[in-house]
């Protein structure tokens, strides 16, 4: 019996410290993603938009070593071939579904939504140099 009010007292206990907790809300990112089928939409730059998500999230590791090279300077060469870049079929790129969040692959970093987005935009745009 007293095991068992002293189990109680320890659910109860439990229970008020869960209750108690707070949760953050975190706003995600305000991004405007150019509707990558739209011929007006705007442009998406390898340079200003796509190199920045590579040198911020992927060079740690593909700096060199690690193929592909995502440096900067380096990184268009690096994905401009088949392997990683299907503008026939842009979702089955592997620059962007190797990494896409909804994929169970490259469990090491995943792109988030938005910049899953601008890649694929960037693609379906004909991946240029730009
Ligand atoms: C923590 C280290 C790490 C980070 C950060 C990282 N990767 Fe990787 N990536 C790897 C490793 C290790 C491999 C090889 C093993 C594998 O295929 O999962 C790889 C493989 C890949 C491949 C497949 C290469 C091929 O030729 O088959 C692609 C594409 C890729 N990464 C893209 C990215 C992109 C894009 C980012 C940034 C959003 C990124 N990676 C960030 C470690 C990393």
């Amino acid at each position: 019996m007293k095991t068992l009010r002293l189990l109680l007292v320890v659910v109860f206990v439990a229970f008020g410290v869960v209750s108690c907790e707070y949760t953050f809300w975190v706003p995600e990112e305000v991004l405007v993603i150019p509707d990558a089928n739209d011929p007006d939409a705007e442009q998406i730059s390898f340079a200003q938009t796509i190199q920045p998500i590579f040198t911020s999230n992927c060079v740690s590791c593909h700096g060199g070593a690690q193929l592909p090279d995502l440096s900067e300077g380096k990184a268009f060469a690096s994905i401009n071939s088949s392997r990683y870049i299907n503008t026939s079929s842009p979702e089955e790129s592997r620059i962007f579904s190797y990494t896409n969040p909804d994929t169970d692959s490259h469990s090491q970093k995943k792109y988030t939504a938005a910049q899953a987005a601008y890649v694929l935009g960037w693609i379906t745009q004909g991946a240029k140099n730009n």
